[in-house]
């Protein structure tokens, strides 16, 4: 299978297996934010390809749902893969003397992974003969994908150590059962396409979760949250993992106490685990809505999290921009929605 981009500037990543819009959909964002005018190819329901002026590894970093990318070098079918790999001018990508290893997701039910990495390594350590293994701390990964009798191979700078296990919510030194998982955060904070540097608002904070993962992406964070426990348990969160924030306000973000953020992103109140004071989670929703017309700026992004039996029917000055749908358990199915601010 031959791609239509150009060699240049071409990037893979690969994305995690989820039975979800998610992965796709943060992939598609976090490319936006970087280079709106890039291009995305998808070879495969977890393989794409990308061309656009942007470093991989600030996608990699961020990504939640995105388990590898890099650098694209090579694309075949598997019967020319030995052909393949061994002509591959690896020394035009990868400096003489670099210590590297090589790593190879498969996601066919072939066996094929071992082969795989030993051609690739022996094949790079012929091209480059100065270069050396290292399991542990390489400098360059040759990644191979094998899918579909396809082989894509790929070099990456980047070792991911995102953390996640440590931020688990049982973790946290503040717990509440309505906490959102920190990978499932990270994403809500990615389709706001919100920038380093940037504030992000999430309304309803609750434990922190979103703000926690806003803010180590590098982005500013105003949090809300009517409960006043909710608000010291966020403060603690925030500085078990020495992360500031611009504030944790306690307030009623039906009557909105902030007047400007560049993106937000919140879960609202549902269920008996996170209190809505009477009103019901529809009103609420519309409520929310309309106070967030006044304080996110046209062309900006608003995620919303609620649950899918709910409907979504008063939008303000916002367009829908993306809907997904997420499973949690027999009668919970969450709805994400994305808004762009008309
Ligand atoms: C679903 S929980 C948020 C959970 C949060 N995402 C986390 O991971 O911990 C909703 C939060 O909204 C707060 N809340 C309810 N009504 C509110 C209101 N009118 N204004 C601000 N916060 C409110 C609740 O106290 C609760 O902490």
């Amino acid at each position: 299978m031959e791609t239509s981009l150009p060699e240049s500037r071409r990037k893979f990543f690969l994305l995690s297996g989820e039975r979800s819009t998610l992965p796709q959909a943060e992939l598609r964002a976090l490319v936006e934010v970087y280079d709106c005018k890039a291009r995305l190819e998808k070879i495969h329901n977890r393989v794409f390809i990308v061309e656009g002026r942007f470093s991989p590894d600030a996608i990699l970093k961020r990504g939640a749902y995105i388990n590898a990318g890099g650098l694209f070098l090579s694309h075949c079918k598997m019967e020319d893969m030995e052909r393949n790999i061994n002509s591959f001018a690896f020394e035009n990508f990868i400096e003489g003397s670099v210590a590297f290893s090589a790593s190879v997701y498969n996601l066919s039910h072939e066996p094929l992974s071992e082969k795989v990495e030993v051609m690739v390594g022996s094949a790079v350590k012929r091209r480059l003969p100065n270069a050396r293994v290292s399991l542990k701390k390489p400098q360059k990964i040759v990644i191979g994908i094998i899918f579909e009798n396809n082989l894509l191979i790929g070099v990456s700078d980047y070792m991911s150590k995102k953390g996640w296990g440590s931020r688990r919510p049982r973790t946290r030194p503040f717990f509440h059962p309505s906490v959102l998982y920190p990978k499932f955060a990270r994403v809500l904070v990615n389709l706001s396409r919100v920038r380093e540097g940037e504030v992000l608002l999430d309304p309803f904070c609750g434990t922190g979760s979103i703000l926690i993962e806003a803010s180590l992406i590098g982005t500013k964070t105003v949090g809300i949250d009517i409960s006043m426990k909710m608000c010291r348990g966020t403060m603690y969160n925030l500085r078990h993992y020495g992360l500031e924030t611009l504030g944790v306000i306690n307030s009623d973000s039906l009557r909105l106490p902030v007047r400007h953020t560049d993106a937000m992103a919140t879960d609202i109140p549902y269920g008996r685990c996170s209190s809505s004071k009477g009103l019901k989670t529809k009103d609420l929703l519309k409520e929310l809505i309309s106070q967030a017309r006044d304080v996110v700026p046209r062309g900006r992004y608003c995620v919303i999290v609620y649950p899918k039996a709910i409907e979504l029917d008063s939008l303000e000055s916002f367009n829908v921009k993306e809907d997904h749908e997420v499973y949690v358990h027999r009668k919970l199915t969450r709805a994400v929605t994305v808004l762009v601010r008309r």
